[in-house]
């Protein structure tokens, strides 16, 4: 029999009445751990090797284990500390038995929660006592731990249980592959088993010069296990970020962009927020201190905005009759929606008059000082956008949305009364979570007040909406806490092996 020099290595190192591990082979036939893998599942293939798997566990001590195994744990301590204190024929106090046992920090805490649990005594009220016929010597605990500080293996599964629980071990599970040769292994060892100069790559030269005819190529096998590999790939919010560009240049927006940190009149006076609305006081944003506020504002508009919070728009209106303070609406913070973004596109601002028909959007960041949840982050994505034309209705915004949500598979969105200072009407929107069945919010929206739209020079309708692209991602992917795919606690295992989508 003619076969590859690994396999014909393995063959020799292995043996029809002794088990060996795959390592123990690769290292007798002096073989890289993963060539001898591979070898060994060919040679099962052919019938010629047995591969059997087990699954092993390993202990290991943690670091406050390994100090326990040293030293004790903390209960024993405390319960020889308490027999000193003569706790054996009376209750003592356990500020005594504490501080003779020289216990400190959150050791006297482990050692209250043990020590009644494994029987070495009370504590109540204040008082200690200790079982006269308990005995350190047999605490199942303790020698666990030792055995293991020695690199004995310990089998108690409920002592080893306890030990995890307290953080005391690690324990871990690999998979054992051992060996042995079948008999057709020993016939075909015993008849001789010759070496085969296989080729295991093809090469240009041997193309050229017409070797590869002569040459015997090694087979694959692409069933056998191979150590895995985790190539770099875009995060699942970048690639629905750039999807979510895509679907909106295709339905005939251009995309907005402008600076992160923006002066209050763009990030709220121009939307008509009174400047003593709860939002805009100091908690609520993230304010700069340098610069801290920008001096360029466009001077007709500011007068306009001003006139329009003061007054109000038009004979209907009513302003807030409250002051409006041009200084405060130059302060900078960071913008807690992109709507300023969509202030500064309609205001002329940005690009110059904007005719309509026109639609724009953005998927930028924007930054809230909420609570972090499950839900909420300091920063999100928001998909800003707004169409600008003639007669637009709450049906058109509505429509848009259904065909935006359809292209991510998200049909059965629904819409809820809102109230935003600068549209009327308003409407915030609400998807099911795939997992929980909830009704999670997904967005809010409306038709821009003329309050608005008037001192921006605008003259015809305008629908626009704030979407959080992080929310979309949760009713795609269907998890259910933000920072599963954020920050340092991200589901790594989430985020390779989530599908791509493009
Ligand atoms: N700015 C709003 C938000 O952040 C979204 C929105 C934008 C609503 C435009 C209406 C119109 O929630």
């Amino acid at each position: 029999m003619r076969l590859p020099e690994s396999r014909v290595a393995v063959l020799e190192a292995a043996s029809a009445n002794e088990e060996q591990t795959i390592e123990e082979i690769a290292e007798k036939a002096g073989l890289k751990p993963e060539t001898a893998t591979g070898a060994v599942f060919e040679l099962e293939d052919e019938g010629l090797l047995i591969v059997e798997e087990r699954t092993d566990e390993s202990v290991s001590l943690t670091e406050e284990g390994e100090e326990y195994a040293e030293g004790n744990l903390p209960e024993i301590r405390l319960y020889e500390a308490a027999l000193d204190a003569g706790a054996d024929e009376e209750p003592t106090q356990m500020g005594k038995a504490i501080g003779q046992s020289g216990l400190g920090g959150s050791q006297v805490n482990i050692a209250l929660s043990n020590y009644a649990r494994k029987g070495y005594g009370s504590i109540e009220s204040g008082e200690i006592t200790a079982a006269p016929d308990a005995d350190p010597e047999f605490d199942a605990e303790a020698s666990a731990l030792s055995a293991l500080a020695a690199g004995e293996s310990v089998d108690d599964t409920d002592t080893l249980d306890q030990l995890e629980s307290r953080g005391l071990i690690e324990r871990a599970e690999s998979t054992v592959r051992s060996v042995t040769l079948t008999e057709a292994g020993v016939t075909a060892m015993m008849e001789g088993v010759e070496t085969a100069e296989t080729v295991g790559q093809l090469t240009p030269e041997m193309l050229t010069t017409g070797q590869w005819r002569d040459v015997e190529f090694a087979e694959y096998n692409v069933a056998a296990d191979a150590e895995r590999i985790d190539g770099g790939k875009v995060h699942i919010l970048r690639q629905t970020a750039n999807r979510v560009k895509d679907v909106l240049v295709g339905m005939g927006f251009e995309e907005m962009d402008g600076p992160h940190a923006d002066a209050d009149f763009w990030i709220n006076d121009c939307l008509f927020m009174p400047q003593d609305h709860p939002a805009r006081t100091h908690w609520d944003r993230f304010a700069l201190s340098n610069p801290t506020e920008i001096r360029d504002l466009p001077d007709d508009l500011v007068e306009r905005v001003r006139r329009a919070h003061l007054e109000g728009i038009g004979v209907d209106s009513d302003g807030y009759h409250s002051p409006w303070d041009e200084e405060f609406a130059r302060a900078i913070a960071l913008r807690g929606h992109t709507t300023s973004l969509s202030m500064r596109y309609l205001s002329g601002h940005a690009v110059g008059e904007l005719e309509p028909p026109k639609r724009f959007f953005s998927v930028e960041k924007v930054y809230r000082n909420d609570t972090l949840d499950p839900t909420h982050l300091l920063e999100f994505f928001q998909i800003e956008g707004w169409v600008m034309a003639d007669d637009l209705s709450v049906r058109d915004l509505m429509g848009t949305f259904e065909e935006f949500y359809e292209q991510f598979g998200i049909t059965d969105i629904q819409f809820k009364p809102h109230y935003n200072p600068y549209t009327e009407p308003s409407f915030e929107l609400f998807g099911n979570h795939p997992e929980t069945g909830e009704l999670i919010e997904i967005g809010n929206s409306g038709m821009f007040r003329p309050e608005v739209l008037e001192p921006l020079g605008v003259d015809c309708d305008v629908m626009a909406w704030g979407l959080a692209l992080e929310r979309l991602l949760m009713l795609m992917y269907g998890f259910e806490d933000i920072r599963d795919v954020h920050g340092t606690l991200c589901d790594l295992e989430l985020l390779r092996d989530v599908e791509v989508i493009h």
